[in-house]
C-alpha cells in the first residue's frame, strides 16, 4: 500500500468510528426516548402543546364481520392504488381488482406531488385512476386513505392540515380532502361512487390487521413516511375507544446531529417531522448522500487524486433507500454488485475499502431508523399496557419495513431489547397492503 493510500485508510477508519458515535443509538437512549413519547402523547391527548397531534379517527377497532363490497383509494408517498374489495366477514378479505399507478413519472411526463400542480388537478388524476377501474356507471361506497395529517371532523370530513414527504401540490393545504374527491367524482360522472369514509394508512393498517386479529391495537407505517397508531382506551371526551393518529413522525425529541440538521435546513418544511426524517424510507438515502459526501470532503472516500468530487455526490437525491438496501443486500466477494452500481450510475472505480465503508455507513443509518421506531413504539406501549400484562400485535406496513433489507428484523431486535422478558407479548405483524384494505373496513364501520 502507497504512502496516500495508507494515510486514506487510516482517513476512513476515524471517519467511521466518530459516523458510528453519531448513529448509534444505546439502550438508554431508547428508554428516554420511550418515555418522551409517551409524555408528548399525554400531552397531545389533553390538549397541551407538543409535537404529537394525537387526531382522531372517528372509529374503533373493527369486530371482524363488517361486509360488503367496497372501492378502495390509498394515496400513499409514491403510489395511488385503487382496489375493488369485498369484506366476506369472519375477519376474511377479498381484492378483486387492483389497479396502481405512480404521483410522479420517472419519465418527467407529470408530477403531481409538485408545486405546479392544484389539489383540484391532484383529485381529478385520482377520479381517473378510479374510473379506469369501475367505469362511470359503478355504485359503491368508498373508503380513502389518506397519508397525511388530517384533522378529521368527521368519518368523511377531513381537512389537511398541511402536507408532509416533501409534497409541494398547490391549493390543498386547509382543505376538505373528501370534497375535493367528491367534485372530482362528479367532474367524472362517477355519480353512484360515494366517498364515506377518510383514514392514515396507519388506521387503515391497524384496522386490517385488527379485522382478523384481537390483539392489534397498534398500526404503524415504515415507507416513504413514518407514522404509528393506536386503539386509545380513554380519549379524552368520549365515550368509548377510538383509535388515533400519533402523527409521530413530527416526533422531535431526539439526539440529532449535523447531518440530520443539514438534511432538515434543505427540506421543505426545516423543523418539522423530525423524526421521520431521521427514520423513514424518503429521507434515508439523501441522509446517506450527506454522510458518504462529508467523507470524500474530509478526502478519506472516492476523492482521486488531482480529480473533481464525484458529480453524483453532489446532487440532492441522487441516494435513494433502494440503493441502501441494495448495498446492504451485496454478500457478493468483494461487493461486486456496490461495485457495478456505482460504476454503472457514477462512473466511480470503487476500491474495496470504500465499498466496505458505503456497508457501514447504510448499515448505521438502517440500525438507527429502527432503533428510533422501536423506542417510540415501546412508549405507545407504555401508555397502553406499562406492564405488558397483555398480547398485542403491532401492525406494519410500507415499504421499508417490506423491502429494506435488515430492517424488519433489526426493529425486531430492538424491540426485545426495550422490552426484555415480555418481549414475547408484543407481535409485530407485516400487515401488506393493510393501508389500503383498511379504507374498505372504515368505510363499513359504524361511525362512534
Ligand atoms: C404523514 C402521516 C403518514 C405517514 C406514513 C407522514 O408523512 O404525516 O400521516 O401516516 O407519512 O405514510
Amino acid at each position: 500500500m502507497s504512502e496516500r493510500e495508507t494515510e486514506k485508510h487510516e482517513c476512513l477508519n476515524t471517519a467511521l468510528r466518530t459516523l458510528h458515535e453519531c448513529f448509534s443509538i444505546t439502550m438508554p437512549q431508547m428508554l428516554d426516548i420511550a418515555e418522551k413519547f409517551h409524555e408528548a402523547m399525554l400531552a397531545g391527548l389533553t390538549g397541551r402543546k407538543g409535537p404529537l397531534k394525537m387526531l382522531p379517527s372517528f372509529l374503533s377497532i373493527p369486530t371482524g364481520e363488517e361486509s360488503g363490497m367496497f372501492l378502495a383509494v390509498d394515496f400513499g408517498g409514491t403510489n395511488v392504488r385503487v382496489s375493488l374489495i369485498k369484506l366476506l366477514g369472519h375477519g376474511k378479505i377479498r381484492v378483486s381488482k387492483k389497479n396502481s399507478v405512480l404521483l410522479k413519472d420517472p419519465g418527467g411526463s407529470y408530477d403531481y406531488t409538485s408545486s405546479d400542480v392544484t389539489g383540484r388537478e391532484l383529485f381529478c388524476f385520482l377520479a381517473a385512476q378510479i374510473a379506469g377501474l369501475v367505469g362511470s356507471g359503478a355504485a359503491v361506497p368508498l373508503g380513502l386513505t389518506f397519508s397525511f395529517p388530517t384533522e378529521m371532523h368527521a368519518l368523511d370530513k377531513a381537512v389537511l392540515i398541511g402536507w408532509t414527504k416533501e409534497f409541494k401540490t398547490r391549493m390543498t393545504e386547509g382543505r376538505d380532502i373528501n370534497l375535493l374527491l367528491h367534485e372530482a367524482l362528479q367532474r367524472h360522472g362517477l355519480h353512484g361512487v360515494k366517498p364515506v369514509a377518510v383514514i392514515n394508512d396507519t388506521v387503515g393498517t391497524l384496522l386490517t390487521a385488527a379485522y382478523g386479529d384481537p390483539h392489534a391495537d397498534v398500526g404503524s407505517i415504515c415507507g416513504t413516511g413514518h407514522n404509528t397508531c393506536y386503539l386509545e382506551p380513554l380519549p379524552p371526551g368520549r365515550h368509548g375507544p377510538m383509535v388515533i393518529n400519533i402523527e409521530s413522525g413530527n416526533f422531535d425529541g431526539l439526539p440529532v446531529n449535523d447531518f440530520d440538521r443539514e438534511l432538515d435546513l434543505q427540506s421543505e418544511k426545516p423543523g418539522g417531522q423530525i423524526l421521520e426524517k431521521m427514520v423513514s424510507g424518503r429521507y434515508l438515502g439523501e441522509l446517506m448522500r450527506l454522510v458518504v459526501l462529508d467523507l470524500a470532503h474530509q478526502g478519506c472516500l472516492f476523492q482521486r487524486k488531482g480529480g473533481d468530487m464525484p458529480g453524483f455526490l453532489c446532487q440532492t437525491n441522487t441516494f435513494s433507500a433502494e440503493h441502501m438496501s441494495l448495498i446492504l443486500s451485496d454478500k457478493t466477494a468483494g461487493f461486486a454488485g456496490t461495485a457495478a452500481w456505482l460504476k454503472g450510475s457514477a462512473g466511480i472505480e470503487a476500491a474495496l475499502p470504500e465499498l466496505a465503508a458505503l456497508h457501514t455507513i447504510a448499515s448505521l443509518l438502517t440500525t438507527r431508523s429502527a432503533r428510533l421506531v422501536a423506542a417510540t413504539w415501546a412508549g405507545v406501549l407504555r401508555h397502553l399496557d406499562p406492564l405488558l400484562k397483555n398480547q398485542h400485535t403491532i401492525a406494519v406496513d410500507g415499504s421499508l419495513y417490506e423491502k429494506m433489507t435488515g430492517f424488519a428484523w433489526r426493529l425486531r431486535e430492538a424491540m426485545d431489547e426495550i422490552l426484555q422478558d415480555r418481549a414475547g407479548q408484543v407481535t409485530l405483524k407485516s400487515t401488506r397492503d393493510g393501508s389500503g384494505m383498511g379504507a374498505a373496513i372504515a368505510a363499513a364501520s359504524e361511525i362512534i
